[in-house]
This record gives C-alpha cells, structure tokens and sequence, in this order.
C-alpha cells in the first residue's frame, strides 16, 4: 500500500482517489499521528498544505526517518518540505504561481516522467516558490515561470513536484503518479472491485463466524452494497431492517422493499410514519424536526432489532471519507446541521459495528456494487437525506402537505428519469414552501401553496451548482405538477448555487 501523509490540503482525497483508480490500495493519515509502517507499505506521497514552510507552526514530520525508508513523493508544499528540510531554500514567489503552467523543460531520464511530453500541462495552486536547492539535487522539471517544478534527490527514491497531479488541469498527472507507483515504488496494480469483495467476504467470514448481524438499510447506495457484501459472507445470519419513516418518497418504501427482496435479502420492512409525524406535529425549526426523526429512528430501530434473538454485531455502510481522521487547520468547524442524534445509548447500539466499506470512497462503492451485479438503478439513485422530506416541507409538518409534496416530487422525478435528466443531475428533488399565493382557475381565484424545484450538479455534495434544465422540461414538470397536485398553483425553479445557498432549504 501506499501512505499519503496529509498536511491538510483540499486536494489530498483527489490524490487517494487517483491512485485508488490505478488501482492500488492507499490510505489518508494526518501528518501528526503517523501510521505503524511495516513492509506492507511501498510508498509515501507528501501532500500540499494551507500552511507555508516558513511559518513557524509549520506541519512538521520526521523526514529523515522517512526517506531512508521509502520512496517518498512530495507534492507542492510536501516538495517545498523536503527541499527547506534538505538545506534548500524556499521564498514567497514574486508572483502568485496560480492555475495552468506547461513543462517547457523535462529530464526524461527519470523514470517519474516516462510517457511524459515536454509541454505537458500542469495544474499551479501556491504562493511559495523553491528558490534554491542543495548539490545532492537536480531539477528534473521546469515551466517558464517555475525553475524547480520537479527534483529529485540524487541516488535516492526522493521526488518532489510543485505542481498538482491529482487534478484534472495536470493533463498527465495521472501517469506521473502511475509512473511513481508502478516503476519507482513498484506497486502491483491489483487493487479491482474483484480482488476487494473477494478479501472482504473472506475476512467477514472469518470475523462474524456464525454470528448473526442487524444492519439498517435506508435504501441508499452504502447501506445496500454493505448488506450484499455481508449477506455474501453470512448468509441468513444478516438481518436487514428497512423503516418507513413516512417522509420517503412516493412509493419507494415498496419499491425499494421489493428489490431488496429480490437480491435475496433478509429483510423487514417496518411502516412507522405514524409514529413519527406524531412527533413532528408542531415543530418548525429544522434542528428540532432533525433531533426527533433521530429519536423515533433510534426507537423504532432498537425495538425491530429486539426481535432478532442473540445479535451480536451491528453492521453498517460507513464510508472512508467518514472515517479519514482529519487534520483541523482551522479549528474544529462549527457544527452546521445536527446530522446525527445524540442521546442515551439504546441496546443496538451497544453491539460490536461492522463496517465493510469504511476503506472505500462513494464511487468505489458503486464499482464494488456493479460487479456484485447490483441493479444500477438502486447504485444510481440520488443521495436523499435521512430526515427525508421532513426538511423538504418548510415550517410545521402535516400529513396532508406529506401527500401534496409527494406527488408532486414523483412529478418532478419522473420527469427528470424519462427526459433523461436524472443521470445528470447529482441531486433533485421538490420542495414545500411555507406560503401561499393568489392564482386564477377557471373563473375563480385560488390562494394555495408553492412547490419548489432545486436540482443540482456536485461531485461530493460540499459544493454545488444549480443544473440548467432546459425550460421546455420545466414547463411540462410546472404545467404537470399544476393541473394534477391539487393545493398547488405555482411552481418555481431554484437558481442559487452552494455556496452560499445550500443543496435543500432547511
Ligand atoms: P446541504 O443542504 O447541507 O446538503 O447543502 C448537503 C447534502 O447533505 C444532505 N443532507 C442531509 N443528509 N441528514 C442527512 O442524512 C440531514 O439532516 C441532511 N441535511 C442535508 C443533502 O440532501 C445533500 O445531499
């Protein structure tokens, strides 16, 4: 495997993700809690950093240590790091090195640039620049502006390279990096989807033994290739609990019921809508609506899984990004919605947790669900949040607005699924607005409510775009959701991007 030691970038996931697509296994660990290195591991990749090497608080790691031991890749401030560690020295730059740059100059006696052109563009993104570097150096790479784009430490594994090669923009970044991981640190690319549910069940198998497993599907991506995998391995001795909540979309509690059914899942489906917009009734703030769903969730959870004797795990679709422990630059960030519940712990939660996906990113755990031959439409779906449309509904929640927003959101779903729209958006969906406005039906005047339509493009969720759905699209889904939701005479169209608006409304 290969270790990329994090000195808190944006970018260091992208490089885990590129080296993952070539298939070899990596992990993320923050600079200041270093990992156990044992011969498992071929390579460390240094990432870039919000921090300057001049600064005196300075991410700081044992380099020596380090690169004695491996072939190490530093990349940007990982490159600056090595070159002030080593004796060189590094200054602000006159200009700010920001955006495309070509490789006027290579050395292609290095193995880092084979299949590497020179004029090969590369991706700049900082404000401190290599001004010198020591006699056991050589620079290898230069752009007109940046003399030291990419050195090597003579008679040593040692490469740093100013420039990004995890991002697009580097139009050969990615050969770079295989160049680094297959010649210079001779990784095997045998990472697949294959290889990984083929290690994954064998280890389940061998950890759970006969035991059984509660896992609770949501019907999303994660929690259902975590249940097909485990089901692999266990069998039986998994049990899925699906709840409806009341706050899904239309039909999808049966729909998504029945697929899990046919992939052979042992599953029950619990229907508590009642029981929670019984304690939704009233509540209007956001936070309060999340806390109860959580609640409810956690009862009507705990009470399903009492039902199965003898559990001694808890499985669940956790992901890697989840669990990358993060390096806080800036300080713990503020809370900004409560997604989890806390509260007194019930008996589910008490169980050993089981999580095999906790080393996989979300497009990793398509791939693995695709080779599992996983249905894609239930691979494809959209992220839905867990307090569903409870947040879709604006101010206080009632049965009836539950019904007016479902039928309209499966308007505008079904829409998007048959124009062809729906692969391309990252995430849609219909929202309740809090308020009501004058309109003409016939000869009368009407004064019902409003549905919002927010539908965006995002890679991760944490940034978005609202999408440019042709207006011939919005004015079948308006005219359709118009003429057949009876409580609803306008339809407007969400043009904000995030930031500084947010993907939904509360
Ligand atoms: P925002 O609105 O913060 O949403 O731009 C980013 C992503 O998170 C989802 N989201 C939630 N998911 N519980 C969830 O499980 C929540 O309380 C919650 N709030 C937002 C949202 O749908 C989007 O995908």
């Amino acid at each position: 495997k290969i270790i990329i030691l994090d000195f808190g970038s944006q970018y260091t996931q992208l490089i885990a993700r590129r080296v993952r697509e070539l298939n070899v296994y990596c992990e993320i660990h923050p600079f200041n809690n270093l990992p156990e290195f044992d011969n498992t591991v071929k390579g460390v990749i240094l990432s870039g950093s919000p921090y300057s090497v001049r600064q005196d608080d300075a991410p700081q790691i044992d380099f020596k240590k380090l690169h004695e031991s491996y072939p190490v890749l530093g990349v940007c401030y990982g490159a600056q790091y090595i070159a002030q560690k080593s004796g060189g020295e590094v200054k602000a730059s006159s200009t700010r090195e920001y955006g495309r740059a070509n490789l006027e100059f290579i050395d292609h006696s290095h193995p880092l640039f084979k299949n590497i052109n020179p004029g090969s563009q590369t991706w700049m993104s900082h404000a401190d620049t290599i001004a010198s570097i020591p006699e056991n150096f050589e620079i290898i790479a230069s752009t007109d502006s940046v003399k030291v784009a990419a050195f090597h430490i003579k008679n040593t594994k040692v490469y740093g390279i100013q420039f990004h090669p995890e991002v697009t923009h580097s139009t050969d970044g990615k050969q770079l990096l295989e160049n680094f991981l297959v010649d210079i640190c001779g990784c095997s690319q045998d990472w697949t989807p294959d290889a990984f549910i083929e290690s994954t069940v064998a280890s389940l198998k061998e950890r759970l033994g006969h035991d059984k497993v509660i896992l609770g599907l949501s019907g999303g991506v994660d929690s259902s290739v975590a249940a097909v995998l485990l089901h692999q391995a266990i069998g039986s001795n998994l049990h899925c609990i699906f709840v409806d909540n009341g706050l899904l979309r239309k039909g999808e509690f049966e729909q998504v019921l029945d697929s899990y059914q046919h992939m052979g899942l042992n599953v029950r489906g619990v229907r508590a809508g009642d029981r929670f917009l019984g304690q939704l009734a009233g509540l209007k703030d956001p936070e309060l609506k999340r806390k109860a769903i959580g609640r409810v969730f956690i009862e009507v959870f705990d009470d399903a899984a009492h039902e199965v004797q003898d559990v001694k795990w808890l499985g669940q679709g956790t992901i890697y990004p989840d669990v990358i422990e993060s390096i806080s630059v800036k300080g713990p960030s503020a809370t900004i919605k409560s997604h989890h519940n806390v509260g007194g712990l019930p008996d589910f939660m008490k169980l050993k947790v089981v999580e095999p996906l906790n080393t996989l990113f979300k497009d990793e755990v398509r791939r693995v669900g695709k080779t599992l031959g996983m249905d894609q439409a239930l691979l494809g779906r959209h992220p839905f949040p867990g307090p569903g449309l409870a947040i879709r509904i604006l101010d206080d929640i009632t049965p009836e607005k539950v019904a007016i927003l479902q039928e309209a959101d499966a308007i505008y779903i079904n829409n998007l699924k048959t124009s062809g729209w729906y692969d391309k958006v990252w995430q849609a969906g219909a929202i309740f607005l809090p308020v009501q406005s004058v309109g003409v039906m016939g000869d009368e005047r009407t004064y019902e409510h409003v549905i919002c339509l927010r539908a965006v493009s995002s890679v991760d969720g944490m940034t978005a775009d609202w999408s440019h759905l042709p207006y011939e699209l919005l004015a079948k889904i308006s005219n359709e959701i118009i003429n057949n939701v009876k409580g609803i005479n306008r339809v407007v169209y969400d043009i904000s991007s995030k930031p500084p608006a947010t993907i939904e409304w509360e």
